[in-house]
């Protein structure tokens, strides 16, 4: 990546580094079990130019609103690969999925199931759905990124699925394919997936003993990623990620295995490149003050999560510095005492690690304009 495109550039932006995309996508379909369907959450990223190679590498998609559908089918993903979850579908979007004939709709609540069934009844076809059971397994993930916990809204508490089953089985406008599971995000160690397999392999028991047969399990995302060395791990541990499930998990006949990831994909292949505005002395610490903010980035702000960051202007000394946005917020900081060369107004920043849930969830508080963008392919 040319240092002096970067630094001639109008900040703050987002870098994207495709040549690191297509590799994590090979990793990807290289380690995935085999007949198994990747749907890529574009809730991670939905930029156009990423769902391109995205599309490209052959994954479905996992999307929460029907512009997500829209924009995964305008990129060119199939209908049959596209698969809908979400606790508030609006009739709206029920609709728009149902005439686009997706893969399936990840159901959430009896009430939903309902609507879905007299939404098709009026287009006249049946829709896929399937239950998004809530499996009590304890992510250990920040509590904002939690879902498979009785305390969360997400899913079907497994305790009432039973009931659930029988109610779907009896609606004529759905046809129940199979089962969804997703316990959180930004999951590191793999033993909660393990448990997960043991649920599911549980659930599959207690259906067939019942004669319900049922051909889609998807056991959705989550995979984390290593937000504080990324350069010495730029690709997660795709292989260890789908070998628990390739060893744990006893699929029936005819059953196809579904995945839901997002930010494993994206997130390495981003960052926000900034410009310090001002270096500010307080009583007690120093504020780079930097023209990137909240805005642009949200996570440390809204989760306290924490991003590498990096000066590519400068590499004398070392000192510390409160890295922080110019939003009227005092929760618009990027890091606390983060260690960095000498810095000088004009240097540039870059914050790690921004690939997943950067743009997609940037605003305009305080009518700041939307960051820019800029792709490796473009610049080298
Ligand atoms: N499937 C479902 C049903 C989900 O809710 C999510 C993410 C995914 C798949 C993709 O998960 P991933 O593989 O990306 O972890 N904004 C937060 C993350 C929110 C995740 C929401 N659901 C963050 O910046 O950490």
């Amino acid at each position: 990546m040319r240092r002096e495109v970067i630094e001639g550039a109008k900040t703050p932006l987002y870098l994207y580094d495709t040549a690191l995309l297509r590799r994590s996508l090979d990793a990807v379909t290289a380690s995935q079990p085999a007949g198994s369907v990747v749907h890529y959450a574009l809730k991670a990223n939905s930029n156009r130019r990423i769902l391109q190679i995205i599309v490209h590498a052959g994954m479905g998609a996992d999307c929460v609103s029907g512009n997500e559908i829209r924009l995964a089918l305008e990129a060119g993903i199939s209908a049959d690969k596209v698969v809908y979850s979400g606790v508030g579908k609006t009739d709206e979007e029920i609709a728009y999925a149902l005439s686009q004939s997706i893969a399936c709709f990840n159901v959430e609540s009896v009430e939903e199931l309902q609507v879905i069934d007299e939404i098709a009844c009026e287009q006249g076809v049946v829709a896929p759905v399937a239950l998004r059971v809530n499996p009590h397994v304890d992510a250990h993930t920040h509590h904002y990124i939690t879902t498979g916990l009785s305390e969360n809204k997400f899913g079907i508490d497994i305790s009432m699925l039973d009931e659930v089953v029988e109610q779907a089985v009896a609606l004529r406008n759905v046809r129940l394919r199979g089962l969804h599971f997703h316990i959180g995000s930004q999951i590191v160690n793999l033993e909660p997936y393990r448990l997960l397999c043991a649920r599911v392999n549980e659930l599959q028991s207690r259906y067939a003993e019942r004669g319900l047969s049922m051909d889609y399990i998807n056991v959705g995302g989550g995979l984390g990623v290593d937000y504080d060395t990324p350069e010495e791990n730029p690709i997660p541990d795709f292989a260890g990620f789908f070998g628990v499930f390739k060893s744990q998990l006893q699929l029936r006949e005819g059953q196809t295995l579904h995945f839901e990831l997002g930010r494993s994909i994206v997130c390495q292949c981003g960052l926000l490149v900034t410009r310090v505005l001002y270096i500010k002395k307080g009583l007690d610490r120093t504020f780079a003050i930097v023209d990137a903010g909240m805005t642009d980035l949200l996570r440390p702000a809204l989760y306290g999560a924490r991003h590498k960051i990096d000066n590519i202007s400068s590499s004398e000394g070392r000192c510390w510095y409160d890295v922080v946005g110019p939003v009227c917020e005092s929760s618009d900081c990027f890091g606390r005492d983060v260690e960095l060369p000498q810095t000088r107004r004009g240097d540039i920043l870059v914050i790690r690690s921004a690939g997943a849930y950067g743009e997609s969830m940037a605003m305009q508080y305080n009518s700041r304009k939307l960051p820019g963008v800029v792709f490796s392919d473009d610049i080298e």
